[in-house]
């Protein structure tokens, strides 16, 4: 039995969680930032970082306490180490390394992308199919991946401007609506009629895994304050047509993930499909999955948006695999897990 301390700082949220063997979660504390930010309607890194100051060790604590257990019986300590905010990194990265070296237990720095992935398999005995398609879709990152494994990711396509998130906080700004807006716009898009507006659905040149969203947010700009010189206001928009708004987003974001996780398991010849991050708690996404040629996967709901038990559950797979970090672990703000090079691409052609 493995016991491991999973601490998560990579954005706004401040979490530690306690995790046995990978998969079952004694605690997951999350201390959230959102009020901090609401008023910026987005994350200001500086306000982040010294909110994470304050939290990390009563969360830390509480986590321990809650998974009753103390540091001594730990396995191991792991940490969201990449990517993110690199003054939010340091702070969890610091707190790791400083605890793993007091309380003299190795040390595991994971990826904050490869754990959203991995998040599916929290709380659950689920065992999905390999080759997988793999999605991240948050309000940082909205990219596909090819798994072997859940240790074996290759990016096959990723966004070419805004996150999915980010688009889905945007649009909920311009429809007068609270940050962060996803779950907002989610649950107004179950009352709205999802064909009232045709929004654009940009799915790229032919064959392509990329993404792009801002020509779809601005479009929803376009719809909802009028082009040059007509400047209406979104208070002269009834509560219906807001949800009619709402609704239609959504319908143009879940046919454009839709269409590109179809292509991704066409191209990969995957078995399965794994979603995670913040808008895998998308209920229309959720419903719209159904209808892919092959099962999919997504997080309990719990585990979706930025936690800690992400961190300590993919953590078990390092840990299995005797793949530590040493002392001088980094903060690293882009992900491991890039897109091929020109080169290496042309390389594996050869
Ligand atoms: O994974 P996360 O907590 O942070 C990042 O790593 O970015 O994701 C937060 C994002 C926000 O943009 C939020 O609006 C979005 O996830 N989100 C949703 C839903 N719940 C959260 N988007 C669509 N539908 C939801 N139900
Ligand atoms: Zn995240």
């Amino acid at each position: 039995m493995a016991l491991i301390l999973g601490i998560e700082s990579t954005c706004d949220e401040t979490a530690a969680a306690v995790v046995e063997d990978g998969r079952r979660v004694l605690s997951s504390v999350i201390s959230s930032q959102v009020e901090l930010h609401a008023k910026y309607r987005g994350v200001v890194p500086e306000i982040a970082s010294r909110a994470h100051i304050e939290s990390i060790l009563p969360v830390v604590h509480d986590a321990l306490q809650q998974a009753g257990t103390a540091l001594p019986q730990l396995d191991a300590i792991a940490v969201t180490h990449r990517p993110g905010l690199i003054g939010s990194l340091l702070i969890g990265v610091t707190a790791g390394k400083t605890l793993a070296w007091a309380a003299d237990k190795p040390l595991i720095g994971v990826d904050h992308v490869q754990a959203h992935l991995y998040s599916v398999l929290l709380d659950s005995d689920v065992q999905p199919a390999f080759p997988a398609v793999g999605l991240a879709i948050s309000g940082g990152h909205t990219a596909l991946y090819s798994l072997k494994s859940f240790s074996d990711v290759q990016m096959i396509g990723a966004t070419i401007d805004d996150a999915i998130g980010e688009a889905y906080d945007k649009v909920a700004f311009i429809l007068g609506l609270g940050y962060p807006g996803g779950p907002t716009i989610d649950r107004l898009a179950r009352e709205g009629n999802p064909q009232a507006v045709r929004f654009p659905r940009s799915t790229l040149s032919r064959g392509s895994l990329d993404f792009s969203f801002s020509g779809l947010k601005t479009s929803v700009l376009y719809h909802v304050r009028g082009h040059k010189g007509q400047q209406r206001s979104v208070k002269e928009l009834s509560p219906d047509q807001i949800a009619d708004v709402a609704a239609s987003f959504q319908a143009a974001c879940v046919d454009v993930v839709i269409t590109k996780l179809k292509r991704a398991i066409i191209q990969t010849g995957a078995r399965s499909v794994i979603i995670g991050g913040g808008v895998s708690a998308n209920a229309g996404l959720r419903l719209a999955a159904q209808s892919l040629p092959v099962p999919s996967f997504f997080p309990k709901a719990q585990y979706c948006t930025d936690n800690a038990a992400m961190a300590g559950g993919l953590a078990y797979l390092h840990f299995q695999r005797n793949d530590f970090s040493s002392l001088s672990l980094d903060a690293i703000t882009h992900s491991q897990f890039t897109r091929p090079s020109r080169a290496e691409k042309s390389s594996a052609i050869v």
